[in-house]
């Protein structure tokens, strides 16, 4: 059984179509790269998939269970098996560390397996030093990083980054995909990523796929996508022609 699945969901906004996709499924233990230009309706998908946007039209099933007509519970239940990492992420006027263990807290976790999972998520994610610190003082790249952790320290079944690592060093670029693939690879995660750069895209995902006005131009295979690109639109996006 796909993870995620949709079948003609359409989002618009006013008279303006944003979303249309056909078709896509989404399959478990994945990595899935989303790359289209800016406005092209990457981060509106993202919020469909989070449950963030109601489609006007289509489908969307998690796991076999329609979205859109389950009870508020149901939603919520499956809300709680993913979690998404905006690109410019909010942290709470808290500490790092409770910033991290907030999600935890809500899902009832004892004191001391939330104390010790936070930590050990801040370690991963190199910030362990700021533990204490003020959360709404860290700097882009900081926060970024804390965001990553208070998602990943929930374990979600479906991680969804949108352009996680933009305001990253490259040092810390490498940290973040690290822990992408660890995720994927340790706890079975399924991550769809959006971002703008290529080298990312084909570094770490297992599929990429190219959204143009909010519809699905070409999907395959990562090395197949980058090497043998079969729409003409990809081709002209991949070698920065196309004309927007
Ligand atoms: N809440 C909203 N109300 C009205 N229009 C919106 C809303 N959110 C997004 N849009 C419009 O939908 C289009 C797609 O936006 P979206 O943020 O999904 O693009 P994107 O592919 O993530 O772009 P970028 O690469 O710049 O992040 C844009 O033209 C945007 O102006
Ligand atoms: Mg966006």
């Amino acid at each position: 059984m796909c993870l995620y699945e949709l079948d003609g969901v359409v989002k618009k906004y006013g008279d303006r179509t944003i979303v249309n996709i056909n078709k896509l499924n989404i399959n478990r233990n994945k990595v899935y790269a989303v790359l289209g230009p800016n406005g092209a309706g990457k981060s509106t998908l993202l919020r469909l998939l989070n449950l963030l946007e109601k489609p006007d039209h289509g489908i969307l099933k998690f796991l076999g269970q329609e979205v859109n007509t389950s009870t508020a519970s149901r939603r919520l239940d499956i809300a709680r098996q993913m979690c998404m990492v905006f690109q410019k992420p909010h942290m709470f006027r808290a500490t790092v560390l409770e910033n991290v263990a907030y999600g935890l807290k809500l899902r009832g976790k004892s004191t001391s397996e939330i104390k010790r999972l936070s930590e050990e998520m801040l370690d991963v994610v190199g910030l362990p030093h700021l533990a204490k610190n003020a959360a709404h003082k860290l700097s882009g790249g900081e926060s970024q990083r804390a965001a990553i952790a208070r998602a990943l320290v929930l374990r979600p079944k479906l991680l969804l980054l949108d352009e996680p690592t933009s305001n990253l060093d490259p040092y810390s670029v490498n940290i973040i995909e690290d822990i992408i693939r660890f995720s994927q690879k340790e706890y079975g995660m399924t991550v769809i990523i959006v971002t703008h750069n290529l080298f990312q895209a084909k570094r770490l995902s297992d599929e990429t796929l190219l959204l143009l006005d909010g519809k699905v131009v070409e999907m395959n295979d990562t090395l197949a996508f980058f090497n043998n690109p079969q729409d003409e639109r990809t081709k002209s996006f991949l070698d920065g022609t196309m004309v927007y």
